[in-house]
């Protein structure tokens, strides 16, 4: 083998070194940015009006206890809401993120409490 021969063929394999730990951190990226960004919601209190409200609220047409009346602890909250209860559907993690069901257990608990916001 010449040396212009070796010195090609090691060219070649540091370039195709090269794209694929390219390729490797473009994955790794991608996964990473799913996992950070899964925040499906502004806040727990958007995503309370969203899933939750239609049926929460106090309004005729809502199906469940308002619950804002009573003084609910967030654990229980997220109990309720990741698991379902009777006619209630069970909200997985990938409708409700963990980081905005935490916020949103403590949106509501506030207000069951009498404070505002
Ligand atoms: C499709 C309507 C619906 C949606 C949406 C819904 N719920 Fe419910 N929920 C209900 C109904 C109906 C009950 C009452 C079930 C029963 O008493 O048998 C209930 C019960 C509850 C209870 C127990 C209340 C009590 O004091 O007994 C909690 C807590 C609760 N829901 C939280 C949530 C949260 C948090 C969300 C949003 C993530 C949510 N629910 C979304 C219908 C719904």
């Amino acid at each position: 083998m010449s040396l212009l021969d070796k010195s090609l063929r090691i060219a070649a394999v540091a370039a195709l070194a090269l794209m694929a730990s390219g390729l490797a951190a473009t994955a790794r990226d991608t996964v990473t940015e799913r996992l950070d960004d899964r925040r499906m919601f502004g806040s727990g209190r958007e995503a309370f009006t969203k899933t939750c409200a239609r049926c929460h609220t106090g309004l005729d047409s809502a199906v469940g206890p308002n619950l804002f009346q009573k003084e609910y602890d967030p654990e229980v909250l997220k109990y309720f809401a990741r698991h379902g209860f009777g006619p209630m559907p069970a909200f997985t993690e990938s409708m409700i993120d963990n980081a905005t069901l935490d916020e949103l257990a403590a949106y509501v608990a506030r207000q069951g409490k009498g404070e505002s916001r």
